[in-house]
């Protein structure tokens, strides 16, 4: 299991920070996360249940994790293992079950990410990196091939008159426009394989998602 003490930033102010896994008394706080991070017109059915985070801890524990300050969880970072073969299509629905994670397969090639969140009022304290980190050594501990995930683009709605999510995503790429997740992901050292459109219900993203990969640098193609 994972378990580390660190400090996190705020500014130039260290902070005491505990990144590790969650467990079922920390379901309520979670829940918490959820509803501060993702605000209408986010749907609220998309919040995590008890039932599901039951799943989580149940099925994976390695892929739920979460990092607290002060006795307060500030952020949570959950992930199940699948098989994927570059150029599958897929919804977030399917392949993570809804968010139950039942699709869960041990003898899978890739560390998929259902959700990070971290709550605002402890953003860029470099937490969700923390996180992230965490799992690229979950992948090259379980020896898979990469981290994947659907990242949202809640920028691409200020351009949808104009703009593709392809065209949108690439000028995120060139650094002509910085959308506040998918920024996140390629400073964390996801790289961007392509536009997935009827991901999630989620219509600041036009419904859409940049598939976000990290391979395994220990294992080649
Ligand atoms: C995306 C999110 C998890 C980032 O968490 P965070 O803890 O604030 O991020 P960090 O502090 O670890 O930032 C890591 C890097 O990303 C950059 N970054 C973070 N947020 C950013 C933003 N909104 N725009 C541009 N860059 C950003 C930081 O500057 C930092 O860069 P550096 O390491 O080069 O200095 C957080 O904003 C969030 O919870 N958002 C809402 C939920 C959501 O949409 N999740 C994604 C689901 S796909």
């Amino acid at each position: 299991m994972y378990y580390q003490e660190y400090y996190a930033f705020q500014e130039k102010t260290p902070v005491k920070a505990i990144i590790r896994n969650y467990q079922e008394t920390d379901f309520d706080a979670l829940i918490g996360v959820q509803k501060e991070c993702f605000p209408p017109p986010f749907p609220e059915e998309l919040w995590w249940n008890k039932e599901q985070l039951t799943n989580h801890v149940r099925l994976f524990p390695e892929g739920a994790l979460c990092v607290e300050i002060n006795g307060d969880i500030a952020g949570s970072m959950t992930a199940l293992m699948v098989n994927y073969k570059p150029g599958d299509t897929h919804s977030w629905e399917k392949v993570t079950d809804n968010g139950y994670i039942r699709t869960h397969d041990r003898n899978g090639n890739t560390l998929y990410v259902v959700d990070i969140s971290v709550k605002p009022a402890y953003r860029k304290l470099g937490i969700g990196k923390k996180m992230m980190q965490a799992m690229y050594e979950t992948v090259v501990q379980l020896k898979l091939d990469r981290l994947l995930g659907g990242g949202r683009i809640p920028g691409f709605h200020k351009y949808q008159d104009i703009l593709t999510p392809e065209q949108y995503l690439e000028k995120v790429v060139s650094g002509e426009l910085t959308d506040p997740v998918i920024t996140f992901l390629m400073r964390v050292g996801r790289v961007p394989a392509g536009i997935v459109h009827d991901y999630l219900d989620d219509s600041e993203s036009g419904n859409c998602a940049a598939l976000m990969e990290w391979k395994n640098p220990f294992k080649q193609d």
